[in-house]
């Protein structure tokens, strides 16, 4: 008799909990086309705009790029990325070093300005065909993401540059970008200055491939562990174990997350081989993460 009070009882809380769940909890912020994108200038904010703000702002065009997150071609509605750069931060945006865009997930990528004046990028804010603007991200156990407020693409269906750079330098659900220096931004991360050509090649080859979901010394991404303090991922995964994992990650955990390196990447055992070199001089160059780093 108690125990049936009791588990009647509980059923009750447990349709309020369900029914409170549907009604009271906000929809995901990405869905709402009035979120604040900032813009920042070495960490001041100098403009804070909606997509209805940036459509004003910029013209929509439908582009088509080789998508390389599902491997094959799609039409995108998006906006020109120089425009909008133009418009939020004045033309001396182009003298800057490197923009970082913040994700929602905890992604974020650091692209030195150079790619952005040698190829053309877009921000896509939904799909040419007016479907949902998600997508199933084949290199991320095909996950069904999110891909507003904003998604960084390129025009590169005639760049043989571009399309070996892989997905990394394309950020979904973007909704910081700032314009910085990388040296200042992430102090961190940078090996030894008397660290050898080998290491330093690791270090950019890091930057480009792994540091948009993954922190050295609290600097970096927040979508994946960080690799480098207090532990390193060299002091507790043997060394084969880990070029295997960064190559090939699924062979070592089933339904992983984690991307390989791109397959297109050209000398890609000589780039894992130097990313290795670079987590090996990091290992001894802990440096204790700032509070603020770590979000
Ligand atoms: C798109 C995001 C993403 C990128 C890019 C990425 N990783 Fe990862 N990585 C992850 C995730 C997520 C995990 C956790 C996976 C798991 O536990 O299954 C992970 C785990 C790891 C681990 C294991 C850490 C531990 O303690 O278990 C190592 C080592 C690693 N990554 C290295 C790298 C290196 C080196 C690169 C660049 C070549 C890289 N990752 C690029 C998302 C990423």
């Amino acid at each position: 008799m108690i125990n049936r009070n009791k588990s009647s009882l509980l059923n009750i809380i447990l349709i309020l909990i369900a029914i409170c769940g549907s009604i009271c909890l906000p929809a995901p912020a990405f869905s709402q086309s009035n979120i604040g994108i900032e813009f920042k200038d070495k960490g001041r904010i100098v403009n804070t705009l909606s997509l209805s703000d940036i459509a004003i702002v910029a013209p929509a065009v439908s582009l088509k790029i080789f998508e390389i997150h599902e491997k094959k071609e799609h039409i995108y509605k998006a906006y020109s990325a120089k425009a909008l750069f133009d418009k939020t931060f004045g033309k001396d945006w182009e003298k800057a070093g490197e923009i970082v865009f913040i994700s929602m997930d905890g992604y974020q990528a650091s692209i030195p300005v150079t790619k952005f004046l040698s190829h053309d990028a877009y921000f896509a804010f939904a799909h040419d065909d007016g479907s949902p603007f998600t997508m199933t991200n084949v290199l991320q156990n095909n996950e069904v993401v999110q891909l507003g407020p904003l998604y960084l693409i390129w025009d590169n269906i005639k760049s043989k540059i571009l399309l070996e750079d892989g997905a990394s330098d394309m950020p979904y659900q973007v909704k910081s970008i700032e314009l910085t220096e990388f040296a200042t931004r992430f102090p961190n991360l940078a090996p030894p200055a008397t660290a050898s050509a080998e290491v330093q090649r690791g270090f950019l080859h890091f930057r480009k491939y792994c540091m948009a979901c993954h922190m050295i010394n609290g600097e970096g991404g927040n979508k994946a562990p960080e690799l480098n303090y207090p532990t390193s991922v060299i002091e507790y995964i043997k060394p084969e174990y880990l070029t295997r994992w960064i190559e090939n990650p699924s062979s070592i955990r089933y339904n992983t997350l984690m991307p390989g390196l791109a397959q297109e990447i050209p000398n890609r055992a000589k780039v894992t081989k130097e990313i290795v070199a670079y987590l090996l001089a990091m290992s001894t160059t802990k440096r204790s993460p700032k509070r603020q780093d770590i979000r």
